[in-house]
């Protein structure tokens, strides 16, 4: 009989940041020192608790021929196809008793093992180090049956001096990582958890004379144009940028003639770090980010953020995310105007913040702290405020700002998020002042700006904010003293978020409005083979959040969403406005810094929203915040007399790195005149036949009065009024809001079944007229519902007239007809698209012809809801026919009913059917933000109310 001694796994629940790590520094990449990627397959074992297995698998020679394999980076529980458990996704709950810094014994603990060659030509001198770049949460680390320590801080870098450990040949790396640890109160992020090694592993040798850390001050004075250089460096050097000319001692300040980095204009001058032992790149942006005025400056202007919260994900590989997959992001954003990003909640992989500064986006780079779930206690024990966490809260702001301090990209360094307030947080943004005056302090946990150089809050209403852009919102007079950014705003859970272009009117209006930044960019949708992508409850966790997770503007495989192209056309950099009658537009530069010199303008005119004629339209490059009024060419004349409208475009003129030549940045359209509606002489009377009536080219059953085909179209089921969506997850709100959900009170109402009652069928002189009245179970309330028919023999219009009775308190989530048709594919309409648009989301809907198939015009949010409407159509033609409206309407068509699209959870949920369900709706409500923000303004609210609306059906056959 043999015994094993249990290792001691203290370290796991200390609240210390962990020991023997090197002191935190620059991340960079040396151009001649080597390294050597241990990225890769890695040998896998994985344990249920800390301790169970004892440390021998660190040791040379040790056999691990039965183990698995994972490939690092990586999260182990989205490899091995369930064998080593799956992901967690709670939003502020922690998923283990909050019992701190304890965590459950039930730990899963992955030993990870890499036996690698040391290559034949690694320099024998000087020393070495050996990074991880991100290991969730816990890790204990040993080369070559030596430990090098443990370290806790899941997505910040640890560094082990490793030179004398390391052997030629065969070397062996070890590395046991823990799921939970103290570290994990510290990151209670709304995101999966992930355990793993799950960013890079690298061997750096560090020659003798290398540079150590350095920090580069790069500064610009816009009163003179010049640049100061300092290049502050523990190792002596020289700093050389050969395009100033510069050739400077490390230390020493140089000022030179320059042009600035902005995210608008990201000048980056090539430069190097020479020391005696290595030369390292540099990449340096001048410029100069103040507290000024009350507002934030970046070169002596103020800057409007146009932002995006990142959060790091791959629907395959979590946070494991490669360099083209990064790049990706930051193309995207660029692509949709987008100036901005913070890095929810911890900073990101390196790379990201290097092409920020290349591609130009400003960064609030945030720390890797998150303790929200303390909130259930009402913050008690919360370790931002005690004093025995402080010190691995101030490492961690340390490994950020050392880690990043060079990117001129970062104007804020961030906290953290959602962590309360208390001790630890102020003696980090005493470190993070005293160590970097040069960038601002941003933390949203604290309303008094105790410890920050703005005001930060997430979701204020548009009344809220207004109010605190007119200075009319009191709170300390530090807090009034400085400007404001709202650091996540408009929800972007599924359909919407609605109330952006109001949100975006604001803080263009007042100056102390900075504006802000979406929640957020993508859906963490897991890729899975049954369900398509998973969310929160998919891998049976005992506590989840659900979709709470899927809340992005483009979906988990990075296509945008609907929102993103809402959001690219609020922020536009131009803004292009006409007044269509007299032929004139006038266009405004809203960028900070950059003229228009980049862009070319174009001009089109469309007649019934096909393009007749077009043209280039010269506009001068106006300076940031400079208009002019342009003169459109005469419109053409057109004999058929149709709608005719200007559509105004500006793209890029040249090919940019994040774009190519003819990019649009921006459009305006306007009406010339307004629409022809269709008119209609009703000729001809409804003629009763055996059980039928025909009217026109239209056969109804008699005792029904259901429409049953126009021509040679079969009708399904006849066109009724329809006051049912399946709610969205604006629309059900989340569970704490104290507003008014009506997501839930439509249901409570009932108006998902509602019940339709057929008064009478009466065929007149001109019309067959159906009376109904339409109502839900157990209630009084119900609408009173007229269907009268008319035909000039060819078409057939059908009039809605609807009286809302009883005590209506709710507002509709949509008023239209539903009908179906048997056989329906292409679809091609005249009015707003391509894509989607509701109410409060329909700036980027673009009036013109467009094409589709039934099965693209669907939306395919992660939990599937209400999708798909199109805007302001004139008419639309699917199945064979050909519907005009009178006014515009709302057009949605889909192979499934809304009561299957309600009870689905998952896309793959959703079958076709048989039958193509249109629905022709006069209004829809507004969808808001109430997954997390406000609901819907008033003003996009479908009251019931009296209404009439028509549509003119003809055949296409
Ligand atoms: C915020 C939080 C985010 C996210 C969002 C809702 O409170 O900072 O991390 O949870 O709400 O999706």
């Amino acid at each position: 009989m043999s015994f094993r001694t249990t290792p001691s796994v203290d370290y796991v629940e200390d609240v210390s940041p962990g020991s023997g790590a090197l002191p935190p520094r620059a991340w960079y990449a040396s151009s001649d020192a080597r390294s050597l990627s241990l990225n890769g397959s890695w040998r896998f074992r994985l344990s249920a608790t800390a301790g169970a297995e004892d440390d021998s698998f660190a040791e040379e020679g040790y056999d691990a021929g039965n183990w698995a394999d994972v490939t690092v980076p990586g999260h182990w529980v989205l490899q091995g196809d369930g064998a080593f458990g799956s992901p967690i996704y709670t939003n502020h709950l922690y998923p283990f008793p909050v019992d701190p810094p304890y965590v459950p014994t039930e730990n899963p603990t992955g030993d990870h093992l890499r036996v690698f060659d040391l290559p034949s030509d690694w320099p024998s001198d000087g020393a070495a180090v050996l990074r991880f770049d991100g290991v969730e949460s816990c890790a204990r680390v040993w080369l070559n049956g030596t430990e090098l320590g443990e370290f806790k801080g899941s997505r910040l870098p640890h560094e082990f001096a490793v030179g004398e450990l390391l052997k030629p040949g065969s070397n062996v790396l070890a590395v046991r990582v823990h799921q939970w640890s103290a570290g994990s109160y510290l990151e209670d992020q709304d995101q999966w958890w992930l355990p793993g090694i799950f960013r890079d592993v690298t061997l750096l040798h560090r020659p003798a004379g290398s540079v150590a850390d350095f920090f580069v001050h790069a500064s610009y004075d816009h009163t003179t144009g010049e640049g100061t250089l300092r290049v502050d460096s523990d190792v002596d050097g020289r700093v050389l940028v050969p395009a100033l000319d510069i050739d400077v001692a490390t230390g020493e300040p140089v000022t030179v003639a320059v042009r600035p980095w902005t995210a608008e204009t990201p000048k980056l001058y090539d430069g190097v770090l020479a020391t005696d032992g290595e030369r390292v790149p540099l990449r340096i942006g001048f410029r100069t980010v103040v507290l000024e005025d009350g507002l934030v400056k970046v070169n002596g202007t103020a800057v409007l953020f146009k932002g995006v919260n990142r959060h790091e994900w791959h629907p395959e590989r979590g946070r494991a995310l490669d360099l083209e997959t990064m790049r990706e992001d930051v193309l995207l954003m660029k692509r949709h105007n987008l100036n901005a990003v913070r890095t929810s909640h911890y900073p990101p992989h390196p790379a990201f913040l290097d092409l920020c500064d290349e591609y130009g986006l400003w960064v609030i780079d945030e720390c890797d702290l998150e303790t929200h779930g303390f909130t259930e206690q009402d913050w008690r024990d919360n370790p931002v405020d005690d004093d025995r966490w402080t010190p691995a809260l101030l490492d961690r702001a340390a490994r950020m700002v050392e880690r990043d301090k060079n990117h001129p990209s970062i104007v804020f360094w961030s906290l953290g998020n959602e962590a309360g307030t208390g001790r630890g947080l102020t003696a980090m943004a005493e470190w993070i002042h005293d160590r970097d005056p040069e960038r601002l302090v941003h933390y949203e946990g604290d309303w008094n700006c105790r410890d920050t150089d703005v005001y930060s809050r997430m979701y204020a209403s548009h009344d809220e904010v207004e109010k605190i852009g007119q200075q009319l919102d009191g709170g300390t007079r530090k807090r009034r003293e400085l400007p404001f950014i709202q650091c996540e705003y408009a929800h972007a859970m599924g359909n919407g978020p609605g109330g952006l272009a109001d949100y975006q009117e604001l803080f263009e209006k007042y100056d102390r409005l900075q504006g802000g930044f979406i929640w957020e960019w993508i859906d963490h949708g897991v890729k899975h083979a049954e369900l398509g992508y998973a969310y929160g409850g998919d891998f049976g966790e005992e506590l989840h959040d659900g979709n709470f997770v899927c809340d992005g503007l483009v979906f988990p495989d990075r296509t945008p969403s609907p929102g993103l192209i809402e959001y690219k056309k609020v922020i536009e950099p131009v803004h292009i406005e006409g007044d269509g009658a007299n032929g004139i537009v006038h266009v405004t530069n809203k960028q900070d810094f950059a003229d228009l010199s980049a862009l070319a303008f174009e001009w089109s005119c469309q007649v019934d929203g096909e393009t007749v004629e077009s043209g280039s339209l010269s506009v001068p490059a106006l300076a940031p915040g400079e208009s002019a009024e342009v003169k459109l060419p005469e419109p053409p004349v057109d004999g058929r007399g149709g709608e005719r409208q200007w559509t105004v475009r500006a793209l890029l003129a040249d090919d940019t790195s994040w774009a190519a030549k003819g990019h649009v940045v921006a459009w305006g359209q306007f009406a010339v005149g307004a629409r022809p509606l269709p008119s209609f002489p009703a000729t001809d009377r409804p003629v009763p036949d055996e059980g039928r009536i025909t009217l026109g080219p239209a056969a109804f059953d008699a005792r029904s009065g259901a429409l049953l085909s126009i021509g040679g179209v079969e009708v399904g089921a006849t066109p009724r009024l329809d006051v049912w969506r399946a709610p969205t997850d604006n629309d059900d709100g989340a569970e704490w809001q104290t507003d008014t959900r009506y997501g839930m009170l439509w249901r409570t109402l009932g108006l998902h079944r509602m019940r339709h009652r057929l008064v009478s069928v009466e065929a007149g002189d001109d019309a067959l007229t159906v009376r109904t009245r339409v109502a839900p179970a157990a209630r009084e309330v119900g609408l009173d519902t007229v269907y009268r028919w008319t035909s000039d023999g060819e078409r057939l219009r059908l009039s809605v007239s609807v009286t809302p009775e009883g005590d209506w308190t709710v507002p509709l989530p949509r008023l239209g007809v539903r009908f179906g048709l048997p056989e329906a594919d292409r679809v091609e309409w005249f009015g707003g698209g391509p894509g989607e648009a509701y109410p409060d989301s329909k700036a980027a809907s673009m009036v013109g012809r467009w094409q589709s198939t039934v099965d693209r015009l669907q939306t395919p949010y992660v939990r599937p809801q209400e999708n798909g409407a199109r805007a302001d159509v004139r008419w639309v033609e699917l199945g064979g026919l050909r519907v005009e409206g009178d006014p515009e309407f709302w057009f949605t068509a889909r192979r499934w009913t809304t009561e299957q699209l309600d009870a689905a959870r998952h896309r793959t949920d959703l079958a076709a059917g048989d039958t193509v369900w249109v629905n022709l709706d006069h209004g829809l409500h507004g969808i808001g933000s109430q997954s997390c923000g406000p609901g819907p303004l008033p003003q996009y609210f479908l009251n019931a109310e009296p209404v009439e609306f028509s549509f003119v059906f003809s055949t296409t056959r």
